[in-house]
């Protein structure tokens, strides 16, 4: 059979890293490539009597079809959840999703047309890219710093490019870079948006996987007037597997994104969100999300100590303050992905994801992302100082 495919496949590139993925999932090879929570911190148990409970009160009601927007009581405690972060909404401002993925997917349809224009972090989540890129989008990156995305840079950006549509942004322990925006940036980025009338795409999964703080205000808790769309999941503080996420936004959008949910894929799975929903009411999330932090901080923590004592000084890395990733910038020469395949993985038998996936424009060959979230702290330690000696052959 000859297939003829839609035009939008011509916009679904390969990508460069998928080979590489591919080496660094041989079971042999310590990688730290991937972006996996530790699984066995999934409460299991918990999780188990949730789905059977569920099922005991609400029998085949839990099995039946629901609605398009996903099971009231769990929107509603997503709605009180949300004040944590400074957003005062209503079951009716709330769709659930399937992962922060399919939020990504349902904003990029409701409000992007072929070659539309749209702002991102530079580097920003490859992950959102493909939905981005079947729609053909027009890319513009915007640097980052210590403090998150610039704001000068934004300004200039949107200045150069009055036609642009929506900035996406990941505030939070950003993916892939760690780096947490200030929360005068995040004030400032919803005045420049109004300013130059553009949407805001706040995608935020890691928010409270902060170690050691109070969580910060959402970007959308400073909009007053429905110019930022909120995206949370449940994918990195509880698991991925029931691919439970949600949006925030004005009822309009998400009236819009039920109608075309409905169309695509219709609902949540009924028992995964009668099962959230027992697990939030009986479980202490609050305190499942604290185990899952201090896990991770003490896994963040030994991996900053074994690059410190095994990385040569010209390599530098950012030192995150809570999620599941850092970020390594090596020397100007340096291309990291060549530097994965021909060292790294032959001789330190370990993996990271080279950072060239993660740029919408040209990317910065000489930088990586390290997870810490899915290794062990003796595997840290084994595959880091691994990389370690063989960085120092090089520099
Ligand atoms: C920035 C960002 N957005 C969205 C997601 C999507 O997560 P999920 O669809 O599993 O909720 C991820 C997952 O790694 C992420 O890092």
């Amino acid at each position: 059979m000859n297939y003829v495919y839609s035009s939008i496949m011509d916009y679904l590139r390969p990508s460069p890293v998928a080979e590489m993925l591919k080496m660094a999932s041989d079971p042999e090879l310590l990688s730290f490539a991937g972006g996996m929570p530790d699984a066995t911190l999934f409460p299991v148990e918990h999780l188990r009597e949730s789905f059977d409970l569920s099922l005991r009160e609400h029998g085949a009601k839990a099995l039946q079809y629901s609605v398009a927007e996903g099971l009231p009581s769990l929107r509603q405690k997503i709605c009180d959840r949300m004040l944590r972060a400074g957003i005062d909404c209503e079951i009716e401002n709330v769709l659930l999703t399937q992962g922060g993925t399919q939020g990504i997917d349902l904003s990029a349809a409701i409000f992007l047309d072929r070659g539309d224009t749209i702002l991102c972090e530079n580097p920003t989540y490859m992950g959102a890219m493909g939905p981005f890129d079947v729609r053909d989008v027009n890319y513009v990156s915007v640097d980052m710093d210590e403090e998150g995305m610039r704001m000068d840079a934004l300004e200039q950006r949107l200045r150069e490019h009055p036609e642009a549509k929506l900035i996406y942004v990941i505030p939070d322990f950003q993916n892939p870079t760690g780096v947490t925006m200030t929360v005068e940036r995040r004030r400032r980025i919803v005045e420049l948006a109004r300013e130059y009338d553009v949407l805001i795409l706040e995608d935020n999964p890691y928010r409270e996987l902060r170690f050691d703080h109070d969580e910060l205000p959402a970007i959308k808790s400073f909009d007053t007037e429905g110019r930022v769309i909120f995206l949370g999941t449940f994918s990195k503080t509880l698991c991925p597997g029931m691919r439970l996420g949600w949006v925030v936004a004005e009822k309009e959008v998400i009236n819009n994104m039920t109608t075309l949910r409905a169309a695509t894929d219709m609902q949540c799975s009924s028992i995964a969100m009668y099962a959230a929903d027992f697990f939030l009411e009986h479980a202490d999330f609050d305190g499942h999300i604290r185990t899952v932090r201090d896990a991770y901080a003490m896994k963040k923590e030994r991996m900053i100590e074994v690059m410190q004592a095994t990385f040569p000084q010209d390599v530098s890395f950012t030192n995150p303050d809570g999620g599941i990733f850092l970020w390594l910038t090596f020397p100007q020469k340096v291309d990291a992905g060549l530097m994965l395949r021909e060292l790294v993985i032959p001789k330190a038998r370990a993996a990271y994801m080279p950072g060239e996936a993660f740029y919408c424009q040209a990317p910065h060959r000489n930088t990586c992302r390290l997870n810490y979230s899915g290794r062990t702290l003796e595997e840290i330690e084994r595959g880091i100082s691994a990389m370690g000696e063989v960085f120092r052959q090089v520099f």
